[in-house]
């Protein structure tokens, strides 16, 4: 039985790949919600779950966050001296990964609970300690899409307009933006991203 397991989670681990065009199918609520229970599973620094969740699952939500973040990112980019019409092409792209995927979640850190500190050292590791729990939390609900046949990508345009998206949203301020996760079925099979061979990764101290 634990080898039967064993399989299905490597096949769910192998079959995850980052979407970044969806279909226009919905997918169903139930598997939403199963996602973030299985986000809520992840380890956490003392047990005490630095993470909140905000669904969109609406169109009006996703167009309405779309549009801000653009305003941003093409605010940036002009500051960067990047050529207008390069800007206005990549933030259709970015507007449409937003508008066009079926449900977003936005994960967020959530400090409060935290332990405190009153040196920097302690404070950036227990700071540290959260954003890796919530990676944890990221990619539980990204294998349980995959695990109910659907797909999920990954955007970090968030980290870089956390007020705009605090904002647009109307989120309390304690919920810090750390990416944007688009849910859906893929529109096109996407390229699959080579690994490197292992043994360039693992270093075996005897
Ligand atoms: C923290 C983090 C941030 C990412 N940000 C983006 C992003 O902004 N846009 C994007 O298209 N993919 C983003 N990705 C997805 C990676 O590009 C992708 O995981 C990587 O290329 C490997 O491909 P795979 O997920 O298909 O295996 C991000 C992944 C992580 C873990």
């Amino acid at each position: 039985m634990a080898h039967a397991l064993a399989d299905a989670l490597a096949e769910v681990v192998r079959a995850r790949r980052s979407v970044r065009r969806f279909a226009a199918t919905p997918v169903p609520p139930a598997v939403v919600e199963a996602a973030l229970a299985a986000a809520c599973q992840a380890p956490s620094p003392h047990g005490r779950q630095p993470w909140r969740f905000v669904l969109l699952d609406t169109a009006p939500a996703r167009e309405r966050l779309a549009a801000a973040m653009g305003d941003e990112w093409r605010r940036q980019l002009m500051l960067d001296g990047d050529d207008p019409l390069v800007v206005e092409r990549r933030l259709a792209i970015s507007r449409e990964r937003i508008r066009g995927a079926p449900v977003i979640v936005i994960p967020c850190l959530y400090l409060e609970e935290l332990d405190r500190y009153p040196d920097a050292a302690r404070t950036a590791a227990e700071h540290t300690m959260a954003v890796q729990s919530l990676g944890c939390a990221i990619q539980n609900l990204l294998l349980t899409v995959v695990a109910h046949g659907c797909d999920a990508g990954w955007m970090c345009a968030p980290l870089f307009c956390p007020d705009v998206v605090t904002a647009t949203l109307g989120l309390d301020s304690t919920w810090l933006p750390q990416a944007l996760i688009p849910l859906g079925y893929a529109a096109a099979e996407p390229q699959r991203r080579p690994r490197r061979p292992l043994t360039t990764l693992v270093r075996r101290i005897v």
